[in-house]
């Protein structure tokens, strides 16, 4: 091995060292943007290695350096304007758009090795077997993650969309992408088997999506970052890459144990979620009147007497908080709380929002101290002894009907919010969650309904208290 092949051997393990020390780091939220940074700087040495090995080897053309440094630059420059411009709440989406860039690029890269090979006759067994897995998979993961961003952006309709032929179609579909991928591994220079698969895999891509409600978007979006990882490893063996390899395989297998634990979170099986047609879209409900049980409803000055006189507050965040951007107004209420000497904490529910983690982000960004966000099972006991539950834009999350069998989210864990001794839930009407079923925690007699936009809710309910203890 030549001096120059060692030195890049030798950055490909040190670009692999700070990707899973990144992971690691991404453990913790006090290190996490460390851990990003780190992982970043490990992808800068990947690809400055990479190109140096490909400049070694093969003479690059003026054209090819053209390309590979216009490509480098707009591609670095879109992904930066996305990534500073895009809301919080609009993360899952780019997320999934990332998704799709990933597969699409492991799909490409498959192909321009089949158009490579395409004038060798020898063209060995792995690298076909490879090529054929690479165009399958990133062919899913790109229409399927397209597909996914489109329903989180609410351009495609989140309820589940079957299409014609239903499940029998989607059947097919899925058979003629692992046929047309066996014989295009069988016969890597078929042109035929190359189009069966690539099409077949698009089709199935969206199809399968499709026909996923929006409650289940943010598990297939996980399910399909891991199928991106597993694309973007096979795509190393194609090329011969062995840091895309290593990269590849930590997305796959990070994303297939996040996927394993949103849905034990939901208490759904991944094939349950993957087969589609459960919950609808994210359409709000204009309903404050909640079906035959009364509801009691209360102003912000009524709930804001609650507030200030109790002594111990867990506030409830959903995905409503985060739609409405009303981290920093739940922020400022907790401190005006506190001042008065009031306990405050923060339940976290795994799968509260729409992706996971979604409201340690949101409240990380509005300072909130890491101490006050209590997972599910250390705030669950605390619930009987707190004075206000305060619900903000929550729902299938801390619906009791969880506990109980034959509704659309039972055996889902949930935050036991009906055992505090009095309850406050702020949301615009009784419309319903993403499960798209009731929640009976409304009409419980010791809950008060403040019908209200999270944010301006919370801003008008830190008035009140300000009025009424006189700051
Ligand atoms: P949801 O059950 O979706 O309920 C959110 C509630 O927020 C709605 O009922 C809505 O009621 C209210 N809302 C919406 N916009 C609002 C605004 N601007 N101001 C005030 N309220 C607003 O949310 P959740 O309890 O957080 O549960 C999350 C759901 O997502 C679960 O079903 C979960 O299974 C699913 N899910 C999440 C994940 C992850 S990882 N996060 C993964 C898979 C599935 P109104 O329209 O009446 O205001």
């Amino acid at each position: 091995m030549s001096g120059f092949d060692a030195t890049v051997r030798l950055l490909y393990v040190a670009a692999a060292a700070c990707f899973v020390v990144g992971l690691h780091l991404m453990n913790a939220p006090p290190t996490a943007n460390k851990g990003s940074r780190v992982s970043a700087t490990g992808m800068v040495v990947a690809v400055a290695a990479t190109i140096a090995l490909v400049a070694h080897d093969t003479a690059i053309s003026a054209t090819g350096w053209t390309v590979m440094l216009v490509g480098a630059i707009l591609g670095s420059a879109v992904g930066l304007a996305f990534a500073q411009k895009v809301k919080m709440t609009a993360i899952p989406q780019l997320v999934s758009l990332f998704n799709a860039m990933g597969g699409g690029a492991a799909a490409l890269v498959a192909l321009a090795g089949f158009v490579a090979a395409s004038s060798s006759a020898n063209l060995g067994g792995r690298v076909a077997v490879s090529t054929a897995i690479d165009v399958a998979i990133g062919a899913v993961t790109f229409s399927g993650s397209v597909v996914a961003s489109g329903k989180l952006q609410g351009t495609i309709a989140g309820r589940p969309i079957i299409v014609p032929g239903g499940r029998l179609t989607n059947s097919v579909l899925a058979l003629a992408t692992v046929v047309g991928a066996v014989l295009l591994a069988a016969r890597p220079h078929s042109v035929a088997m190359l189009v069966l698969t690539l099409a077949a895999a698009l089709a199935f891509g969206v199809a399968m999506v499709l026909r996923i409600g929006g409650a289940d978007m943010p598990v297939v979006i996980s399910l399909l970052n891991a199928l991106t990882g597993t694309a973007v490893a096979v795509a190393g063996f194609v090329i011969d890459n062995s840091v895309l390899i290593i990269a590849g395989a930590l997305v796959g297998a990070s994303g297939g144990i996040l996927t394993k634990l949103m849905a034990d979170a939901m208490n759904r099986s991944i094939v349950a979620i993957m087969s589609g047609g459960f919950g609808g879209g994210d359409s709000p409900g204009t309903d404050t009147g909640g079906g035959s049980a009364p509801v009691r409803q209360v102003s912000a000055d009524d709930a804001a007497i609650q507030l200030a006189y109790a002594s111990k507050v867990v506030i409830v965040p959903g995905y409503g908080l985060a739609a409405a951007q009303a981290q920093h107004a739940v922020r400022d209420l907790a401190q005006l709380l506190e001042e008065r000497g009031i306990e405050v904490s923060y339940a976290i529910h795994p799968v509260a929002g729409r992706m996971p983690g979604h409201m340690n982000v949101l409240l990380a960004e509005a300072d909130v101290p890491y101490t006050q966000l209590k997972p599910m099972d250390e705030i669950n006991p605390e619930f009987p002894r707190t004075d206000v539950a305060l619900v903000i834009g929550a729902n299938d999350v801390i619906n009791p009907a969880a506990r109980r069998p034959g509704t659309a989210v039972s055996g889902m864990p949930i935050l036991d919010v009906d055992q505090a001794k009095s309850v406050i839930v702020i949301k615009r009407s009784m419309g319903h969650g993403y499960a798209g079923i009731e929640n009976e925690l409304y009409t419980d007699p010791k809950t008060s309904m403040f019908f209200a936009d999270a944010k301006a809710g919370l801003v008008a309910l830190g008035a009140a208290v300000k009025t009424l203890v006189g700051g």
